[in-house]
């Protein structure tokens, strides 16, 4: 998962000479929040290696979470657990947000739930249109209803069953309605087939990629010019591997074209189903040379400029955005057709990339369904992007070539591509992003310091760490300082009352902490600083207000040396390590449940249920009443009682608080 990025309201864009390098894409938006929905219908775990994280697919998989779906992000995999195609209804709506996969994918697949569901999403989505897909639901026996005016969310679904059968779907406005049915329908009652009204199908190659998901989890599909047919079945579960987002490939390749410079772009295969690779055929005829390494590509832009093109991109709509800014750059005027959905896609983007090119001095002309772009001189400007990802992105290309070019609201790349500006950097061999020294410094991530405060036994390690691996920040254990301290003390015959001598010892020792090793002058003592003597040893020279002193800048410069973000546990990290941290959460939990705890990590030891809790009872005792920063919860700290959650649920709590209060500004 991507640690919570803040991003300024105004980013200046940084023109820098030929691009040159490699990008890492993220994985694609639309075979994830596919193969999500497949994989929570199908019985047994999946493993979606290479799925994208970001807004969008968190959205997905939120709501599949309130459908019954279950799911893990692992470094770059989501493990999905999945329903076996019994899926619970939800009357709290679900929000499906901006995502128009989510909203329209999730009107279909409720309609196999249990009981009945309400799927909502912001007001850009309640005038986004569904009409055809309830439609056809409806026609196929099913129980929808749109709420909406015009046909558009919020959308009431039934749930029960999904009969099937045969219907004529309106897929002329968007392919949506058709992915949506084919992807619920094997679970239908009846094998079911889709025939295409005047045998139109816009963005067909979005279908195909729907049928390609569809087949890797073990679906029959087939797929002509005039319709679809789902056979009737189950999804079966497995490894999925998420191919790099072909619309964000957009990206670089127009930067490498507008600046005649060259990228090379990895881990696409030749005979990929994504349309929005169709760009490159675009580009070719502007100009661009294309070399293909399977997997992989790369693309070199022409030394003496871009020439016009006039293209159908009825295909491709997303790829609309960064080939109509590559126009601007051509020789001559370029034509894009065939696009009419752009004028409900996140934002109007016909009529928004006509205005902006308009504001950077282009000609510009927006038809119904179309495009022309008329190059002329360049100059910088101030570009709205209409809480739309790909207006950012596609505006920031500009910027390359041309000074002073302003991304307003810059945040809003967090939908599909949260690191947007830093990976674009990447391109030159210099690295960095793509701010002007003057806005980068908004770019940077914050300090984020997670505090974790709590008595023993409340869940602080494994909630830390879970709460750290979802957030992709360095964990720190500070209890382990204080039982290296007592190790170091005891190890030298010291009196742990005396307290002069213990500083001297802590003061002379090398403390580190690394990936979870403690580590005293080089050496691993994870384990000795375990074992059920250490923590009482510990609490004792805990209590020593120098020894805290040694410590507490050995844990401030721990932090600092790793980027100064971090999830940080112990006792008092909120009112002394870190007063300034963010977020803070105090774990507490009910005695004899952290009794019980403790008793389970101390398996074998051969301590009796009740010598453990006595000797809690004295730690906490201690703890809290010790003159020097006492074990107490700071003023602004959130406490979470664990006792009756399970530690997912924990986690989830305070990953959900971090994005509150850190996440998108
Ligand atoms: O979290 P733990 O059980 O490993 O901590 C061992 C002792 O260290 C605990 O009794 C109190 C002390 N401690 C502290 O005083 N301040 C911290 N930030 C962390 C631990």
């Amino acid at each position: 998962m991507v640690a919570p990025y803040r991003f300024p309201e105004r980013l200046a864009i940084r023109p820098r000479g030929p691009v040159d390098g490699t990008v890492r894409l993220p994985g694609s938006k639309s075979l994830t929040n596919r193969a999500l929905l497949c994989a929570t219908l199908a019985g047994g775990t999946s493993t979606l290696i290479g799925a994208l994280d970001a807004e969008d697919t968190r959205v997905m998989m939120k709501c599949l979470t309130r459908l019954g779906g279950s799911f893990a992000v692992a470094g770059e995999a989501v493990v999905v657990a999945g329903t076996g195609g019994h899926l619970l209804g939800s009357i709290r709506a679900l929000n499906a947000a901006a995502s128009g996969t989510t909203a329209r994918f999730l009107t279909a697949a409720a309609t196999l739930a249990d009981g009945p569901s309400l799927i909502d999403g912001t007001p850009r989505m309640r005038r986004r249109p569904i009409g055809e897909l309830v439609a056809a639901l409806q026609a196929l026996g099913a129980d929808v209803e749109a709420l909406g005016a015009g046909g558009c969310p919020p959308v009431r679904v039934g749930g029960g069953e999904l009969p099937g059968g045969h219907t004529v779907i309106d897929a002329r406005r968007s392919s949506q309605f058709v992915s949506a049915i084919a992807l619920a329908a094997p679970y239908a009652k009846q094998d079911t087939s889709l025939e295409f009204l005047d045998g139109v199908l816009v963005s067909r190659p979005y279908v195909e990629s729907t049928v390609e998901v569809m087949r890797a989890f073990g679906a029959h599909v087939e797929l002509d010019a005039n319709g679809i047919r789902i056979s009737r079945g189950r999804y079966q579960s497995g490894s999925f591997h998420v191919e790099p987002d072909a619309s964000a490939a957009a990206y670089p390749l127009v930067a490498a074209a507008i600046t005649g410079g060259s990228v090379q772009v990895p881990g696409f295969r030749r005979g990929s189903r994504q349309a929005d690779l169709g760009i490159l055929d675009v580009l070719a005829a502007m100009g661009c040379a294309i070399e293909w390494s399977d997997p992989g590509f790369s693309l070199t832009g022409p030394a003496d400029g871009l020439t016009g093109v006039d293209v159908d991109m009825g295909d491709m709509p997303d790829a609309v955005l960064a080939v109509a800014v590559a126009g601007a750059f051509a020789s001559g005027p370029s034509r894009f057709t065939n696009i009419a959905n752009l004028r409900i896609k996140e934002s109007d983007r016909l009529a928004a990339l006509a205005a902006e090119l308009r504001k950077l001095g282009a000609d510009t002309e927006a038809g119904p369904d179309r495009l022309v772009v008329r190059p002329r001189l360049l100059h910088g400007a101030e570009i709205d992007t209409y809480d739309d990802h790909r207006m950012a992105m596609a505006f920031s290309l500009a910027g390359l070539v041309v000074p002073n070019v302003v991304i307003r609201d810059p945040g809003c790349v967090v939908k599909t591509w949260p690191t947007f500006f830093e990976d674009m950097g990447q391109l030159w061999p210099e690295g960095g992003n793509l701010a002007s020294l003057e806005t980068e410094a908004g770019l940077m991530m914050d300090r984020i310091v997670v505090a974790i405060d709590g008595p023993g036994g409340a869940g602080k390690t494994t909630v830390s760490k879970g709460v750290a691996a979802r957030l992709d920040l360095p964990h720190l254990d500070t209890g382990a300082f204080y039982r290296a301290a007592a190790l170091v003390a005891i190890r030298g015959g010291i009196d742990l009352d005396d307290a002069e001598a213990v500083i001297e010892a802590v003061r002379k020792t090398e403390f580190d902490y690394h990936d979870g090793t403690m580590l005293l002058g080089g050496e691993a003592v994870s384990e000795a600083i375990r074992s059920p003597g250490l923590a009482s040893g510990a609490s004792r020279v805990s209590a020593i207000p120098g020894v805290r002193e040694l410590l507490v800048a050995r844990q401030q410069a721990w932090v600092d040396q790793h980027g100064g973000a971090a999830v940080v546990e112990g006792r008092d990290i909120g009112t002394v390590v870190f007063p300034e941290a963010p977020v803070k959460i105090f774990l507490t939990a009910r005695p004899e449940i952290r009794a019980a705890r403790r008793a389970g990590d101390l398996k074998g030891e051969g301590e009796s249920l009740e010598g453990i809790a006595q000797e809690l009872e004295r730690r906490d005792h201690r703890d809290s009443t010790r003159l020097t920063s006492p074990l107490r919860p700071a003023s602004d700290a959130v406490e979470v009682d664990t006792s009756d959650l399970r530690i997912d649920e924990v986690i989830a709590r305070i990953v959900e608080l971090v994005t509150e209060r850190v996440g998108k500004s």
